[in-house]
């Protein structure tokens, strides 16, 4: 069985996700975890960002291990190093290339094939699983969405100001709005939760009560 979460950046997607694959019983994937360590891949090998093929080319022999929890370039535990605020800036370059997000989707496919997964990303519910049982998309006022990362990242050590997280992230929402393939967009049958307002225990708490209402 399948659970997917979609929804634009800080609307509290993976704590969300997380918490609700631990009540269900089910395992989590976070996809944009897998699009963050391509980044951070292509980062490290110094590729121009207008080589779509280099790219592409590490997507395909990515050593990439995901867990519920953690995540593996080559052995060595990249969790941290994916979220900085260079490979948050850098990632759309992997997200719009097509080539890239073809193999993510069969990727991400083969990963939940022989387990009940709660999957978390932009194009869940749209192209990676129409099909799956139950769709969320979870959304979040901007400047509550940005005050999130920002305190993320602050608490990371990083220096930014709360303007440029918001100004990054409005850059951000647009780019993956207007994404022609695997764009965030709202299934059609996706239910919307908002958790401005909420705590994240509550927000668990509805994705739960929507989740057993439609079982
Ligand atoms: O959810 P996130 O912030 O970790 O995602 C990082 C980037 O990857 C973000 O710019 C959108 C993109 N992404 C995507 O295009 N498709 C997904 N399924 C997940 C993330």
């Amino acid at each position: 069985m399948i659970v997917t979460i979609d929804g634009p950046a800080g609307a509290g997607k993976s704590s969300a996700a997380h918490s609700l694959a631990k009540r269900l019983g089910f395992r989590f994937l976070d996809t944009g975890a897998m699009y963050r360590a391509i980044t951070l891949e292509a980062m490290r090998r110094q590729i121009d960002w207008n080589d779509s093929g280099a790219l592409a080319s590490i997507a395909e022999n990515l050593d990439l291990r995901i867990t519920d929890d953690c995540v593996f370039l080559g052995g060595e535990d990249v969790t941290d190093a994916i979220r900085s605020f260079d490979v948050t800036t850098h990632t759309r370059h992997a997200a719009d290339n097509l080539a890239v997000r073809q193999r993510m989707v069969q990727l991400q496919r083969e990963l939940t094939a022989d387990a009940d997964f709660v999957t978390e990303g932009r194009d869940q519910a749209t192209v990676v699983f129409p099909d799956a049982e139950y769709k969320i998309y979870l959304t979040a006022g901007d400047e509550v969405r940005a005050q999130r990362r920002y305190q993320d990242l602050i608490s990371r050590g990083e220096q930014v100001t709360l303007a440029e997280v918001l100004q990054k992230q409005q850059e951000r929402d647009e780019r993956d709005r207007q994404r022609e393939i695997g764009g965030l967009r709202k299934a059609e049958d996706s239910i919307e939760v908002s958790t401005d307002g909420i705590s994240p225990e509550e927000v668990v708490q509805r994705l739960e009560e929507i989740v057993s209402a439609c079982r």
